[in-house]
């Protein structure tokens, strides 16, 4: 049998830009901002996106496209060792519970969408208290039932395979939602009190940068790798489906690019609305975009119209990533075990299915994966990806940068593979570990000697198990 490919580039750029746009750009990049006040951090997570992002985004890149296989069979064929067949498991179970929660977040969204498209006929019931309607629907019988409508719509365009499913799902999705989104900007524009959103969203204050700077690092990493759907193997996957001309470095900025204007699109739109209501955005936790934005929805003139569309949007967005998450176990599945797409999306979804029951019904359980277990396992999954490019595949990681890239870009490919060997693990084991509280423990200086010492070492074995073989 031979493995799917994508029919054209811009067929797959489309659908790794609509695995990065998703929740993790209008759901959770303003909450977070909100979080951590602002512009300052808006700041930082840019310079992350990209020190680290596109980088990063390159390494999952020279991995898939190299070994055209799943992240357990890329890098155990790659290294020809089980050790690290492991670290691409990692990146399968990460995806299998990245989903469990991201579906039930989508079936929330997919519930408003109908619930605004309702309001045209009746009354959106989110319009008397939106806050008190979210609490009563969030966690429940009801959001399982959403949450699984959501999965098997995902379901059903994986099921469909490479090219006529993810690939024609994403061209058509992602212009939708550009187009969309940037009519919302505007009308949002149009609101009393939208200067003051643009104003907490954009203003730049130099000093609230400089005096917390250092805490800011690891809730900007989390959500610069969220965003970009870094550290599970999405991007791995999907450039498994390429052929060997394109440049790999130009499209990660590209996707990069795309994927940061939606962001900021995406807060020219929630922003305005909230700071118009009144509503302060860091207080509202994961549920501010509900209960803020059905607020503004159902007390503006045409709110139900308006609802629809921001919904219809966010749906889009979610379904786009939800099925490139989905797209990591399956792949595993199929080229591992030779199983039929039909089967392996069959499986994968049950255990989803189940695992997203848990966190429908469990509040707690819900804010811990979302929040600290997503973080930790996508940064320790990227740092592990990226000391194998810079280490254990070295030489034939360059080699693979350098195919199809132009002569000016492929001059950086030995700079971007001792970048990622070195300062990056640096980095992101020094968020894993902040993440983790090591740093209230031994205090953060201790800390960065030990991310130094995790690289070294590392780097070290890896290059000598490289030369070995
Ligand atoms: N990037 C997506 C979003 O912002 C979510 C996502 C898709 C993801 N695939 C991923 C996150 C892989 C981490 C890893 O909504």
């Amino acid at each position: 049998m031979t493995r799917e490919t994508w029919a054209t580039r811009l067929g797959f750029i489309l659908a790794a830009v609509g695995s990065a746009v998703g929740l993790g750009n209008v759901w959770r990049f303003p909450w977070m901002t909100a979080q951590n006040g602002g512009s300052a951090f808006l700041l930082i997570y840019l310079a992350i996106v990209i020190l680290v992002g596109v980088p990063g985004l390159l390494g999952e890149f020279v991995i898939g496209r190299r070994a055209k296989r799943n992240p357990v069979g890329a890098l155990r064929d790659l290294s020809g060792s089980r050790g690290w067949a492991l670290v691409g498991a990692l990146g399968v179970a990460t995806a299998t519970v990245l989903l469990s929660f991201y579906s039930v977040v989508g079936g929330w969204i997919l519930r408003y969408f109908l619930e605004s498209l309702y309001g045209f006929v009746g009354t959106a019931p989110y319009a008397g208290e939106p806050g008190a309607h979210f609490s009563a629907i969030s966690f429940g019988p009801e959001a399982v039932a959403f949450h699984l409508v959501f999965l098997g719509l995902t379901a059903a365009i994986v099921v469909s395979g490479v090219r006529r499913g993810i690939e024609l799902g994403t061209k058509l999705m992602m212009p939708a939602i550009v187009v969309l989104l940037a009519g919302l900007a505007v009308w949002a524009g149009t609101q009393d009190g939208a200067l003051a959103g643009y104003e907490f969203f954009l203003s730049f204050d130099a000093s609230t940068v400089r005096a917390n700077w250092l805490d800011l690092l690891a809730p900007a990493a989390g959500q610069a790798l969220f965003t970009l759907s870094l550290g599970a193997g999405t991007m791995l996957v999907y450039a498994s489906y390429l052929g060997e001309d394109q440049s790999l470095p130009a499209d990660a900025t590209t996707i990069a690019v795309l994927n940061t204007a939606v962001g900021v699109l995406a807060g020219l739109v929630v922003f305005p609305l909230l700071f118009s209501l009144g509503v302060e955005p860091g207080s509202g936790g994961p549920g501010a975009l509900f209960v803020g934005l059905a607020g503004a929805f159902a007390t503006l003139p045409a709110g139900a119209l308006i609802g629809t569309l921001f919904f219809g949007v966010v749906l889009l967005a979610a379904l786009s990533s939800a099925i490139s998450i989905l797209e990591i176990p399956v792949a595993f599945l199929v080229d591992e075990f030779a199983l039929s797409r039909r089967t392996a999306v069959g499986a994968v979804s049950g255990v989803i299915a189940l695992g997203g029951v848990a966190n429908a019904l469990q509040s707690s359980l819900f804010g811990f994966i979302a929040g600290q277990v997503v973080d930790t396992l996508l940064t320790l999954g990227l740092l592990l990806f990226l000391l194998f490019v810079g280490w254990q595949l070295g030489p034939v990681a360059v080699e693979e940068f350098r195919k199809g890239a132009g002569a000016t870009t492929a001059r950086l490919a030995t700079t971007w593979r001792y970048f990622v060997g070195t300062v990056i693990p640096v980095f992101l084991a020094f968020t894993l570990l902040t993440g983790l509280g090591l740093d209230g423990m031994i205090g953060r200086w201790a800390v960065v000697a030990v991310a130094v010492a995790v690289t070294v070492v590392a780097a070290a074995v890896f290059n000598r198990s490289r030369t070995a073989a």
